[in-house]
């Protein structure tokens, strides 16, 4: 491993032993969700009673942990290995049911909360709204907590556009209910449906009661409903994002930042690691995912291009000297992604990096999960 004094080398074992929380994060396709099941793997054999909440596991990860039918119930992976009180179970965040549950426990009554449910504007909301998706999962962390039951909890993030909107959601989402339009939009004469055109304009006004006629769907009933519903809710959600945010806060969450070795999930992983600090949360370690195993210096490139140079002109001799090519080429490349984790994670603190070597095949069985634990927890290669 090549660590400098910025990056020490390092492991995640004592993180997988004695944290509450671990989150896994960084940019689209890095490895969080593989990372975050390895991680819940170790934590049971580090005897402790693990959860793992993913999100959309690639369907081989899961036939890897054995589940093939995730949902938001959590189910147990079976493992032998294990010491005898730890348990290791998966489950998957289902935005809908999480979403309906948070309606429930806010709403001002049970037959306002069943007149969320049905509006066909919560509906679309629910899942179309930029952040749900990761308020969603730290309202079920929240809850899965809350519930006393686990040991650790290992939390997947979605595949977000940025690793920072995972970070910005539950402010984004607060913002949105405490927002000017639905506050305005919440007067009683608006919220009946009346005061709509006013506010948005009679010309909005009228396209939408075409839009209502053409479509069947009486929007501005709708959103009047919607909005005169949630009156009375915004407290309760404010409240439950600070409480998510503490929990986040405490020095027994940690965040386990993935990249791979490219340059731009490295220059999110720094992102997200100088935000971690400016918020006041607790890094674990960086993570550098699918890195190209070093290759030894022997042969030295100077003797592979000698031999390349004088290799008879035969077939045996051009697969020689395409193969010592190529095994040039794998050692540059590898030299070339220890250079750009280096370069981007300049200056930055961490008190682990972990370097994940790329398995021969995607991770779809328990042995390459097993791999990945084993090296997230030693900080040495398989
Ligand atoms: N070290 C590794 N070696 C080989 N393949 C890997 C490794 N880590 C992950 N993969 C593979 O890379 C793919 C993407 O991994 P994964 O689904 O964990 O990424 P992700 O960050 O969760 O993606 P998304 O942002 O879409 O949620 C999967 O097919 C997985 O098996
Ligand atoms: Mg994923």
């Amino acid at each position: 491993m090549s660590a400098t004094p910025d990056q020490p080398a390092g492991d995640l074992a004592a993180d997988v032993a004695d944290a509450h929380v671990l989150v896994t994060t960084g940019a689209g396709g890095v490895g969080k969700t593989t990372t975050a099941a390895a991680l819940g793997l170790a934590g049971a054999r580090a005897g402790r009673r693990t959860l793992v909440l993913t999100i959309d596991p690639a369907r081989r990860l899961a036939q890897a942990m054995d589940i093939e039918h995730l949902d938001d119930e959590p189910r147990r992976v079976d493992l032998d290995d294990v010491p005898e009180d730890a348990e290791l179970w998966a489950m998957m965040l289902d935005m809908q049911t999480t979403f309906d549950r948070l309606i429930d426990r806010h709403a001002t009554s049970p037959q306002r909360a069943a007149a969320i449910k049905a509006n066909r504007i919560y509906r679309t909301l629910s899942s179309s709204l930029s952040g749900t998706q990761e308020y969603m999962a730290m309202e079920r962390l929240h809850e899965l907590h809350d519930s006393g039951e686990w040991d650790l909890l290992v939390v997947d993030t979605p595949p977000t556009r940025s690793a920072l909107d995972f970070l910005d959601a539950p402010k984004r989402m607060t913002t949105f209910l405490e927002g000017r339009l639905l506050q305005l939009l919440l007067r009683p004469s608006v919220a009946a449906g009346k005061g709509l055109g006013r506010m948005v304009g009679a010309g909005a006004s009228a396209f939408m009661r075409v839009a209502g006629r053409v479509t069947g769907m009486d929007l501005l009933q709708d959103l009047g409903e919607f909005f005169r519903n949630f009156e009375g809710m915004y407290a309760g959600f404010k409240e439950r994002a600070d409480q998510v945010l503490t929990l986040l806060q405490d020095p027994s969450s940690r965040f386990v930042v993935v990249a791979s070795p490219e340059p731009p999930p490295l220059r999110e992983a720094r992102f997200f690691l100088e935000r971690l600090e400016q918020e006041g949360l607790h890094a674990a370690g960086v993570v550098i995912n699918r890195i190209r195993p070093e290759v030894p210096q022997d042969p030295s490139d100077a003797s592979i291009a000698r031999v390349v140079a004088g290799q008879p002109d035969d077939a045996e001799g051009e697969a020689l000297a395409g193969a010592l090519r190529l095994l040039g080429d794998v050692r540059n490349l590898a030299a070339r992604q220890r250079r750009d984790v280096a370069a981007a994670l300049y200056g930055v603190t961490v008190p682990a990096r972990i370097d994940v070597p790329l398995l021969g095949l995607d991770v779809h069985d328990r042995a390459g999960l097993d791999a990945i634990a084993t090296t997230l927890t030693t900080g040495k290669a398989p």
